[in-house]
């Protein structure tokens, strides 16, 4: 079961100005992440109670699938509808120049793919996500195919900083819904994220990297302050 933090009344109070856009008819990317979470959760209500009609929720993930089913979300695969109207989704980071670090929950590659399927992309998030340079506060995802784990991990290696093998919740390696592995890679704040992007899509056995760079359209950020939007 997930612990409620003194943050969650920010991460719902952005997800729910985050609904705000969503429209009639919409076809909606639906993140993965407890700040998503509640995005989710007011479709839901909105839908419930009229407010809201014909949205069709792509979930990025299985566990948003469920809960979305759960919540009686209608929902479509990129199959069906592979342009969407827009995504909401969190982040573990985020810039000034709204680049984020994502993949905390696991999901990196397929919020990457439903992103670049989005017109619109926002980002919620609590104050505590922001940072003046990305690196400083989360460590990056680096998702890698199995075969390849030893020498991607030795080419992360080479670049400097610090490489888990993220574990799962029965102390084996965390499986993505891909089938492969996670390697956490903390260093120091990042010089050069677009440099560092390109040298990481240039491996083979490198699938997707928690950097999302010159993606996002919008931040939804709430904290003690209040709200604020960043574009
Ligand atoms: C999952 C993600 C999440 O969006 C990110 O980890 C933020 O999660 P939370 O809202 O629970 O802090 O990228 O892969």
């Amino acid at each position: 079961m997930r612990v409620v933090g003194p943050e969650d009344k920010y991460k719902r109070l952005a997800a729910e100005m985050a609904v705000e856009r969503v429209s009639d008819g919409m076809v909606v990317g639906l993140g993965h992440g407890s700040t998503a979470a509640y995005a989710v959760l007011r479709m839901a209500v909105l839908l419930r109670d009229g407010s809201l009609k014909d949205v069709l929720g792509v979930p990025c993930s299985r566990r948003v699938e469920e809960e979305a089913r759960r919540l009686a979300i209608p929902l479509a695969t990129l199959d069906a509808r592979p342009s969407l109207d827009l995504v909401i989704d969190g982040a573990d980071e985020i810039d000034p120049g709204l680049d984020c670090i994502k993949g905390k929950g696991g999901a990196l590659l397929r919020e990457k793919i439903v992103a670049q399927a989005s017109k619109r992309r926002i980002i919620v998030a609590d104050a505590s996500k922001c940072s003046a340079r990305l690196g400083e506060k989360a460590s990056l995802p680096v998702e890698v195919l199995p075969f390849a784990l030893v020498p991607e991990r030795h080419f992360l290696e080479s670049l400097g900083g610090k490489i888990k093998l993220r574990p799962g919740p029965d102390g084996r390696p965390f499986v993505t819904a891909q089938g492969n592995f996670i390697l956490d890679w903390s260093q120091p704040p990042l010089d050069n994220p677009r440099e560092l992007a390109r040298k990481l899509e240039s491996r083979a056995g490198i699938m997707a990297h928690g950097l999302f760079l010159d993606i996002v359209d919008e931040v939804i950020v709430a904290g003690p302050q209040g709200l604020r939007l960043l574009r």
